[in-house]
């Protein structure tokens, strides 16, 4: 496909419709590698990518089903097992979250949206290698215990769950933004 048709062809799966198989090895060696291929003012690179395969899945999904009972200790045994499998339906989780240089000349505000590039390319290049994904930002990517156990220091943030895998159905188009309502000529036309 053009990189042209594959810009206007992205659409994100549900992690629920998403099965078996994810990239392979150098697959994914791909799509982090494009991953990371964005605008970065300053290239401070205030970003990092985890790579939780099946195994790593299986332990954070432990972990999400323990806390999200301390959360809600009237949580049934149908909606802990919900938790326990939050992290692994997808093939592949890859977990991006910031590096921000707080006193630098480079504002935050721009090292973040520089994060949301990578998640963006990491989508880009999953799309491309004929996969498909989705950007997630549910609570465990807020919760502390979470944060702490995934190893992030202090102050981290994350910036989305991308979930990778294969589909069996193409998810249906949604309606989307039109560019006469979005994109303005400057100086207006008279
Ligand atoms: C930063 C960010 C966080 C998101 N978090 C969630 C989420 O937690 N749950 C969800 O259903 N969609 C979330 N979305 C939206 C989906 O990833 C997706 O963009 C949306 O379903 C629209 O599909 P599209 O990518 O085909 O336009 C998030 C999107 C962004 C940019």
């Amino acid at each position: 496909m053009e990189a042209i048709d594959l810009l206007l062809s992205r659409r994100s799966c549900s992690v629920k419709a998403m099965v078996e198989p994810g990239p392979s090895e150098s697959e994914l060696e791909q799509i982090l590698t494009a991953g990371i291929r964005v605008p970065d003012h300053g290239k401070l690179a205030p970003w990092r990518i985890q790579v939780v395969e099946k195994a790593g899945q299986e332990m954070l999904g432990e972990l999400c089903a323990s806390v999200a009972k301390q959360r809600d200790p009237s949580l049934g045994e149908t909606e802990v097992e919900l938790e326990r499998l939050r992290p692994s339906r997808s093939p592949l989780l890859l977990i991006v979250t910031d590096r921000l240089e707080r006193d630098h000349r480079i504002p935050v505000s721009e090292q973040v949206l520089s994060g949301g590039a990578v998640c963006q390319n990491l989508l880009m290049a999953t799309h491309a290698l004929g996969y498909v994904g989705q950007w997630l930002t549910q609570w465990p990517t807020t919760d502390d215990t979470i944060r702490a156990a995934l190893g992030h220091p202090e102050g981290v943030k994350t910036i989305g769950w991308i979930h990778i895998g294969s589909t069996e159905s193409a998810p249906e188009e949604r309606r989307r933004a039109s560019v006469v309502d979005i994109v303005s000529n400057w100086p207006p036309e008279p």
